[in-house]
């Protein structure tokens, strides 16, 4: 089946750091579940997979994305000023959503690294985390203290919701957040201290990001007997990997 693009128009560039940016885009309208990706472009022969991180009811789309130096779209994309065209596919897609979390998790945890904060950013947005869980949990690790981003919309759901937050940077030092990476935290018990919150059976992870990150987390998760859900074999990890 060919993908039928639409057209859209950047409205904001939002650049967080040199290489951190998020861009809001108006035009298309799409019907996505929070926590799904859609292709964009410049020029059909070169799209590129990006979360939402607008809720969906939020007609203005939002993509938050880093600059891949030597990747062929990123940088472009960063370059993009309001009024500029952007090419968005009609067919937004992706697992990493509520609905196929097993409906027996009292705490959902949401980990990420880098931009794989996105996907939670949208699912956090919604009514849903707060009716379903007791407890949620917003991980982030980044290399560096600006790559925070996105600071006053979590607090404000914090103060709201009573999200938890815990944050890594891992390459300076940095107050309030944990140094390191997250499965070694896994492993030594700080990020459960950190988050107030046991790691136990009743949880449910999402991990997205880093698929190094995916991959020794859930090694680390699957130490404490903790395993990936897969419809036919519930378990409590979903993950959705960038590259
Ligand atoms: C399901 C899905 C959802 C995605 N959502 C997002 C998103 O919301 N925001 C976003 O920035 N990217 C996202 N990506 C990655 C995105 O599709 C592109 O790969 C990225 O923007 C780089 O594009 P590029 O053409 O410049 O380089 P590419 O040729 O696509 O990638 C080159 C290399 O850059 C590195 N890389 C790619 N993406 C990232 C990243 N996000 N962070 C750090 N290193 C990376 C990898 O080493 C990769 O091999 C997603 C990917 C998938 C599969
Ligand atoms: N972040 C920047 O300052 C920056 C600036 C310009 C361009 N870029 C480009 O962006 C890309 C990297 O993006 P990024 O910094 O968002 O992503 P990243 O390299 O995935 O780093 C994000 C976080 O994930 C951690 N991580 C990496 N591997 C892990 C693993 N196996 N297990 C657990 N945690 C792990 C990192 O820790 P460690 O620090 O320990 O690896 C870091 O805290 C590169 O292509 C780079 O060229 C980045």
């Amino acid at each position: 089946m060919s993908v039928k693009w639409h057209e859209g128009r950047v409205i904001e560039n939002r650049h967080w750091t040199d290489s951190a940016f998020s861009l809001r885009v108006e035009g298309p309208r799409l019907a996505f579940r929070a926590g799904q990706f859609v292709r964009i472009a410049l020029e059909e022969n070169l799209a590129r997979a990006f979360s939402f991180v607008n809720p969906p009811h939020d007609p203005t789309l939002e993509f938050y994305g880093i600059v891949v130096p030597e990747g062929p779209l990123s940088p472009r994309l960063a370059r993009l000023r309001a009024g500029d065209r952007l090419l968005v596919a009609s067919n937004p897609a992706g697992f990493l959503v509520l609905s196929e979390v097993p409906a027996s998790a009292r705490s959902l945890w949401l980990v990420s690294t880098g931009t794989g904060i996105a996907p939670f950013l949208s699912i956090l947005q919604t009514d849903e985390p707060w009716r379903r869980f007791e407890n949620v949990v917003l991980v982030h690790a980044v290399r560096h203290t600006a790559e925070l981003v996105y600071q006053e919309m979590i607090r404000q759901i914090s103060t709201e919701h009573g999200l938890r937050i815990v944050t890594f940077v891992s390459r300076e030092a940095a107050p309030g957040s944990l140094g390191g990476r997250i499965p070694a935290a896994i492993r030594d018990g700080r990020l459960e201290k950190a988050a107030g919150l046991a790691l136990d059976h009743e949880a449910h992870l999402m991990l997205c990001g880093n698929p190094d990150m995916l991959r020794d987390a859930q090694a680390a998760l699957g130490e404490r007997g903790l395993r990936k859900h897969r419809r036919r074999n519930p378990g409590h990890i979903s993950v959705e990997s960038f590259w």
